[in-house]
């Protein structure tokens, strides 16, 4: 497995690669590989030939009182993990390698970044889009994987791929959750033993909204998220939103119905935790 510092090796590597028309697919990460980026990194391999595995803590993304600092990082087992997975390569580039000091070009979606994550964690998106579109340019895939766990993420990027015209696929695998319904996060790692239980709550309460989709057909939105809020909060979880979206604009609807997005984000303890599940 190839190992690339700099922007410049890896854009060198890819250049090659689509030269010889060998098919690249991309999976963008921050590290900390659980067994949700192994998902990710089997789906690549299956659209790919040569897959690449992108392991970067991305400053520009975190808020100036979020977890930049403290945000989980183990090199070494990451390169064992994507090694095991059968990535040909890894980026693992620093900051520095990344980001001229007077970079000044930036990414903005301005419509599906406009509530949830984006209201709440204002600039966020603009430093996914920034670093995700520079990654395209620098491994130039043919095909790139998010998780479904970031579902406003991947569909915001989904849409710079579209509207900016990025000669590539976006592919969106599934949550990949604990035995118990805890999704998979690098954040987990902060939970202590009591938060762990309570952070069932987002699971719990989004299972709550599926089945009650299931057993009515549709259900008023405002209702639900009351039930919903309600559940989060018995489980000592401070909300952070509860929302039931339609799944391509993002925006809020009246009745959830098959089909219908919720979306959770609550903080256990000081970890923030987000969720969500296609009702
Ligand atoms: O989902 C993530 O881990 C990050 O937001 C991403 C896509 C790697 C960009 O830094």
């Amino acid at each position: 497995m190839l190992v690339f510092n700099t922007p410049a090796e890896l854009q060198a590597w890819s250049l090659e690669k689509r030269k010889a028309g060998v098919r690249v697919g991309l999976v963008p990460t921050m590290g900390y590989l659980h067994e949700g980026h192994l998902s990710l990194i089997a789906e690549a391999r299956k659209r790919a030939d040569e897959v690449v595995v992108s392991i970067f803590v991305n400053p520009v993304q975190f808020g100036p009182n979020e977890d930049y600092e403290k945000y989980p990082r183990d090199e070494q087992r990451d390169l064992e993990r994507c090694e095991a997975a059968g990535a040909s390569a890894v980026f693992l580039p620093t900051p520095q390698n990344m980001y001229a000091p007077d970079a000044s070009v930036f990414v903005v979606e301005e419509k599906l970044g406009q509530g949830l994550c984006g209201a709440r964690r204002p600039g966020h998106f603009r430093g996914v889009c920034t670093v995700v579109a520079k990654l395209f340019n620098l491994a130039l895939p043919q095909v790139a994987v998010f998780g479904q766990k970031d579902f406003q993420q991947a569909a915001i990027i989904k849409r710079m791929v579209r509207d900016l015209n990025f000669p590539l696929e976006i592919v969106v695998a599934p949550i990949v959750r604990e035995p118990d319904g805890l999704a998979k996060s690098s954040r987990n790692v902060y939970l202590s033993a009591e938060e762990r239980q309570n952070a069932l709550g987002l699971s719990r309460s989004l299972a709550l909204a599926a089945d009650a989709v299931a057993a009515n057909g549709s259900c008023p939105s405002q209702d639900l998220r009351a039930k919903m809020a309600a559940l989060l909060e018995s489980m000592s979880l401070r909300v952070d939103y509860v929302e039931l979206v339609d799944a391509e604009t993002l925006l809020p609807v009246p009745e959830a119905t098959a089909g219908t997005v919720a979306l959770v984000a609550a903080y256990c303890g000081n970890t923030r935790l987000i969720d969500n599940r296609i009702l």
